[in-house]
């Protein structure tokens, strides 16, 4: 057999085998009172541009059932939703969604949603409108960011 040919059995095989590595790929039940109140426009964006990573109501696209990206996708979800799920923020104490808010306000300014899942999203990258209508509603003062600036802003 050539090195070619030889090559190419020996990266189906390898490619077949990493589709049989399992990954957990699920939508949490979670009780629906615990989903986020906020005004239709704020949850509207949220839904549109967090909610794949950050509720329990993932729309897992074709090419997560597809090893090697199944895995950075699966990792993102995860990850996502134990840093903040929306299905589940009245859950959360009044200090940590004050946190959360403070964290929100600042990663709407440039690390979310995440770059990589905006170039298959073009629809979750934020305008300047939504960004704003997001940082009114975490009801931040102009005077907290002037003082902590690097909480805020990058
Ligand atoms: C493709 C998945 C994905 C999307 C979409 C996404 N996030 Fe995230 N988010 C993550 C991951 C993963 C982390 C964990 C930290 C990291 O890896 O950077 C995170 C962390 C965060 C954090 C806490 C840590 C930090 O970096 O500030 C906040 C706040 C946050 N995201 C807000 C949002 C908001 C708001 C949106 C929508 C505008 C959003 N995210 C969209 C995946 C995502």
């Amino acid at each position: 057999m050539s090195v070619g040919k030889t090559l190419a059995l020996i990266f189906s095989a390898l490619f077949i085998g990493m589709q049989l590595i399992p990954v957990e790929r699920t939508n949490p039940e979670s009780d629906p009172s615990l989903e986020i109140e906020a005004p239709a426009e704020v949850k509207a964006i949220f839904e549109r541009s967090c909610y794949d990573c950050h509720s329990n109501e993932t729309r897992w696209p074709w090419y997560s059932n597809i090893a090697p990206a199944k895995w950075f996708i699966a990792r993102d979800v995860k990850v996502g939703r134990q840093w903040l799920n929306f299905s589940e923020w009245e859950k959360y104490d009044e200090a940590k969604k004050e946190k959360l808010k403070a964290m929100i306000f600042k990663a709407v300014g440039l690390a979310m949603p995440l770059g990589t899942y905006v170039k298959m999203h073009k629809e979750a990258q934020l305008s300047r409108k939504d960004r704003d209508t997001i940082r009114a509603w975490t009801g931040i003062s102009p005077e907290e960011i002037m003082n902590n600036p690097k909480r805020y802003l990058y």
